[in-house]
């Protein structure tokens, strides 16, 4: 396949490295993993082993077992509300435009949930369709990662997620909370469960329905966000099957005043003692709704999502060249634009679905690698540059090859 440059990459399991051994120490490369790997595994598969002797049930979680040192991507699916609402719509509640909303954002509509549609629901078929395409039954399932900072029950979602999938033995399912960056933080999260902690299936969900904290009134918000859900099936394999080639991750608290939803106390009565003074505070809290300055948080992407991408395509031992597919969070596609220009990748390599859903947060990279696998874009071998950005703030990216 052509790579970003036009030139014809070499075929994908003979990618080389440029440099292993010099990113061996890296705080957030996968290579520092290995070393520990091997004595985890070995611990592991004495405890299963053990298990097994003792005549574990079989409905039991399964312990981890011995798996090799890679992981692989193998399934991918999505999900959307049926709500479509268009630029159009939006112009009717505050002033706006189509113009100015596609022509600054690149967005054109958007899905939010209505009626009985729930998170949940998206996301259980979005991984449906995962575990079908991976061909991998839910009982195989060993951790469900449920990337979302809007989830149905403020104590998370991941195991309503696991209960309604059906994996019977169960599986450890816990909620990632990282706004736009969830996804990515839940799929390098994966591969340590993998390589570390010899799991061998890890749903890693990105979902998202920010519909629930925008301000209808605040046209410098309100226009940019929709509701999705996406999954990814990540499956331990051998070494050299590896397709998560290398990462690079972090956050930025003080960043926190540009982009927020932070808690507030609602009015509620006090509950007094005999002697007038209230007695506890019954204090019903809620969220705000989204409150951002676009500008700083535009600043903030197109300086660190390419300094990110640098740095993990260095330590996959990749250049930019090599990179098949851009895939970054989408959020605006000037923020895309800006970044694939930075990293010289044209834009007919670039993956954008923006148009159609607005800023879907975590579940933007699941939805638009699915949709791009689905249709023929991104093939088996291919080299996908993903990056997420977003509240937090935090920030990240991922080499990966399909497949
Ligand atoms: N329709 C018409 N006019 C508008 C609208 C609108 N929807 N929104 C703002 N304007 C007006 C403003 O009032 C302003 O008018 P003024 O010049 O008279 O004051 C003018 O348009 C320019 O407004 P800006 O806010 O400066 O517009 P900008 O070009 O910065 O675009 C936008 C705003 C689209 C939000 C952009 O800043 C952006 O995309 N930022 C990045 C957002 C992002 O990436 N978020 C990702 C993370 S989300 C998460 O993690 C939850």
């Amino acid at each position: 396949m052509a790579n970003a440059s036009g030139l014809i990459s070499p075929s994908v399991p003979c990618i080389r490295r440029r440099n292993p051994s010099s990113f061996g120490n890296s705080r957030s490369g996968f290579c520092a993993v290995e070393k520990i790997t091997k004595r985890v595994f070995r611990l592991s598969a004495i405890q299963g082993a053990e298990e097994l002797a003792l005549g574990a049930s079989p409905s039991k979680a399964r312990a981890p077992g011995l798996v090799g040192k890679g992981c692989k991507l193998v399934g991918c699916g999505s999900a959307l509300p049926k709500l479509l609402i268009s630029n159009d719509d939006l112009a009717q509640i505050v002033e706006t435009s189509d113009e100015w909303i596609s022509v600054r954002t690149g967005i054109r509509n958007r899905r939010i949930l209505s009626g009985d549609e729930t998170l949940t629901g998206l996301a259980i078929e979005a991984s449906r369709k995962a575990l079908n395409m991976a061909q991998v039954e839910p009982d195989d399932v060993d951790l469900i990662l449920m990337c979302t900072s809007t989830p149905d029950d403020l104590f998370g979602s991941g195991p309503q997620v696991q209960k309604e999938l059906g994996c019977k033995r169960n599986p450890l399912s816990f909620d990632i909370r990282a706004a736009c960056s969830g996804f990515l933080l839940g799929l390098t999260t994966a591969g340590f469960y993998i390589r570390a902690g010899g799991f061998r299936n890890v749903l890693v969900i990105g979902a998202d329905a920010l519909s629930r904290y925008v301000d209808w009134k605040d046209r410098g918000t309100c226009i940019l966000f929709g509701d999705a859900a996406g999954a990814v099936l990540v499956q331990a394999c051998d070494g050299d099957e590896d397709s998560l080639l290398g990462f690079d991750v972090h956050s930025d608290g003080d960043g926190q005043r540009h982009l927020n939803a932070i808690i507030k106390d609602d009015q509620s009565e006090n509950v007094l003692s005999s002697n007038g003074a209230p007695v506890f505070p019954p204090r019903l809290s809620s969220y705000s709704c989204i409150h951002m300055n676009g500008k700083e948080v535009f600043r903030f992407a197109v300086r660190c999502v390419p300094q990110s991408i640098e740095t993990s395509l260095e330590r996959a031992g990749l250049v930019s060249s090599n990179i098949d597919w851009l895939l970054l969070h989408q959020a605006n596609q000037r923020i895309i634009d800006a970044v694939a220009t930075r990293l010289q990748i044209p834009p007919d390599h670039v993956i954008s679905n923006l148009a159609n859903y607005g800023n879907t947060s975590a579940a933007s990279i699941p939805l638009a690698l699915d949709e791009a696998v689905r249709s023929g874009k991104v093939q088996a071998g291919n080299i996908v540059a993903a990056a997420g950005f977003g509240a937090g703030l935090t920030w990240g990216s991922a080499i990966l090859k399909w497949g």
